[in-house]
């Protein structure tokens, strides 16, 4: 009989606080934040949108480019859709589908969040990854 313990041999990684829950104001400014994408760096950012919190990866579908006109500011003028600010690919909120533009098929790539009384958290994948600085080893030269 195999051993199940033998099966897992990927650790996952913890839960990363990214912010008090506060600091999201509905339909607000995104907290934007530095992960790894398969070991390359990637910016992400996480949005309160109807009450609820999402986060995706900062890459539009349509150029894989940053979409923010300012950092944080990802809404369109009426604050109903995410929109890039290079072509003008607006996303649906709440499921990161293209809703119009040239992203066409496409959609945003969705990170897990969950928000608790005490902060907003992110759950890493596979894929997605918190950024890690190792410390230099004891004696190594700075
Ligand atoms: S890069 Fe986003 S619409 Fe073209």
């Amino acid at each position: 009989m195999a051993d199940p313990a033998a099966c897992s041999t990927r650790a996952v990684p913890a839960p990363e606080r990214l912010c008090e829950p506060a600091a999201l104001q509905d339909s607000g400014r995104a907290f934007v934040f530095d992960v790894l994408e398969r070991g390359r760096p990637a910016r992400a950012f996480v949005l309160r949108w109807r009450g609820a919190v999402v986060a995706y990866l900062n890459r539009c579908a349509h150029v894989p480019a940053e979409m923010d006109w300012q950092e944080g500011q990802f809404l369109d003028a009426e604050r109903r859709f995410i929109v890039c600010s290079i072509h003008g690919a607006s996303y649906e909120p709440a499921d990161g589908r293209c809703a119009g533009g040239p992203c066409g098929r496409g959609r945003l790539v969705a990170l897990t969040v969950r928000e608790e009384a005490d902060g907003v958290y992110w759950y890493p994948s596979d894929t997605i990854q918190p950024v890690t600085f190792d410390a230099p080893a004891a004696g190594t030269p700075a």
